[in-house]
């Protein structure tokens, strides 16, 4: 047996403190022969899974933990395992007993003498299946699946798989262009490797987990789509920016339907009702982004007030810098002879660029929001 590992098995684990002993158990079992190793990358689980796995480390050196603080993220604690390891073969596999482990020689074997840099433990081949996942999860996941294949340059039966098995290269070839949103992490690979993977997919059957709760909700969809979006159109913008820009859109409509109320219905001065208004929107806004477009970040607690000032503060110049070009670009006739519409639109973007650039940095800022 060599001295270091040859395999390093990356588990992500969120609240998984029943499953993690027997997981070791079982791969103990199933690569008897082979150099392991096995990392659980833990984003501080509530229930103590890190410090079970440290326990179950004192017994045994094969048995790593990686303990993320005030993070939260399949996709990246995947790739943070796997950098955490020099092992030239390096397996991906959920922490919850759901991915079968038999299949990791298999898997194993592909990868070394078969020639492919990738292979995938999937349920959408020959042999594989679903197991007993509930009907609309198992329509979500085939949509989902033939969403994906659209994107990718390769005929794989199981892109949304999160169990594979590849060789450090693979990783190292796409490490710098990975999005690392969300839970697709396979997708997010094959995506970014600058060229076709040459792949296998190894027939498996989903387990139903037995122990500990899915973190699957809404929002991994939502993350799945911003993640198509980064691999689509994020060469051209900044991905956040068209969820910022649809809810500053919204927020047009809340502004118009509190002014309508103040001023219309209620009689107010119109620029009290103008106040009123953009302060409202605003404050829409600012909830809006903060649970949706920042939803990793999301600010809390005091955090939420600090926000909401420097947000407000920060469309209050867009605003400023809005009204000034448009009125610059109208008034010297910039876009055409009595163009207001295109002179209004060269405002609004200048502005919403401008709201976006400055509270992406002081409100969500990425160090103190994380
Ligand atoms: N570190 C970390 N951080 N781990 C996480 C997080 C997180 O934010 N969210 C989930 N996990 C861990 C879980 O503890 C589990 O070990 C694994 O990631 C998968 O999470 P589940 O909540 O069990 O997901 P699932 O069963 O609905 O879906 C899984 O299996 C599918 C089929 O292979 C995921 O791996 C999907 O990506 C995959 O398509
Ligand atoms: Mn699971």
């Amino acid at each position: 047996m060599s001295p270091s590992p040859e395999l390093s098995v990356i588990v992500p684990t969120f609240n998984e403190r029943e499953n993690v002993q027997e997981l070791v158990k079982r791969l103990t079992a199933v690569l008897d022969g082979v150099a392991w190793e096995v990392i659980f990358v833990d984003d501080d689980s509530p229930d103590g899974t890190a410090a079970l796995v440290r326990e179950v480390a004192r017994q045994d050196p094969r048995v790593r933990v990686l303990q993320r603080i005030g993070r939260r993220g399949l996709s990246t604690a995947c790739v943070e395992g796997m950098l955490a390891s020099s092992a030239p073969y390096l397996a991906v596999m959920d922490g919850d007993l759901q991915h079968d482990e038999s299949i990791l020689p298999a898997m194993l074997r592909g990868v070394k003498e078969g020639g492919f840099e990738i292979a995938i433990g999937s349920r959408y081949v020959v042999g594989g299946g679903l197991g007993q996942w509930a009907g609309d999860r198992q329509f979500a996941s085939r949509f989902a699946t033939r969403v994906s294949r659209l994107l990718l340059k390769a005929a794989v039966q199981d892109p949304m798989s999160g169990y594979f098995l590849l060789k450090r290269g693979v990783l190292e070839g796409a490490v710098h262009d990975l999005s690392g949103i969300g839970f697709k992490i396979l997708l997010d690979l094959f995506a970014s490797s600058p060229k076709p993977l040459r792949f296998i997919e190894v027939p498996y059957e989903f387990r139903t987990r037995q122990a500990g709760e899915s973190k699957f909700d809404t929002a991994v969809l939502w993350d799945f789509l911003m993640m198509l979006l980064d691999k689509t159109l994020g060469r051209y913008v900044p991905i956040r920016f068209i969820p910022f820009a649809l809810v500053g859109g919204a927020g047009v409509f809340v502004h118009l339907f509190v002014l309508w109320l103040v001023f219309d219905l209620g009689g107010a001065r119109f620029a009290v009702g103008q106040t009123v208004a953009a302060v409202v929107a605003m404050t829409f806004n600012f909830f809006i982004n903060n649970v949706v477009t920042y939803r990793d970040r999301q600010l809390r607690g005091w955090g939420l007030l600090r926000g909401w000032v420097s947000f407000t503060l920060a469309c209050s110049l867009g605003a400023v810098a809005n009204v000034g070009i448009a009125t610059y670009a109208f008034e010297t006739h910039l876009v055409g002879q009595t163009a207001w519409v295109l002179s209004a639109i060269a405002g609004i973007i200048v502005g919403a660029v401008w709201n976006y650039a400055v509270t992406s940095v002081y409100t969500w800022n990425k160090v103190k929001g994380a």
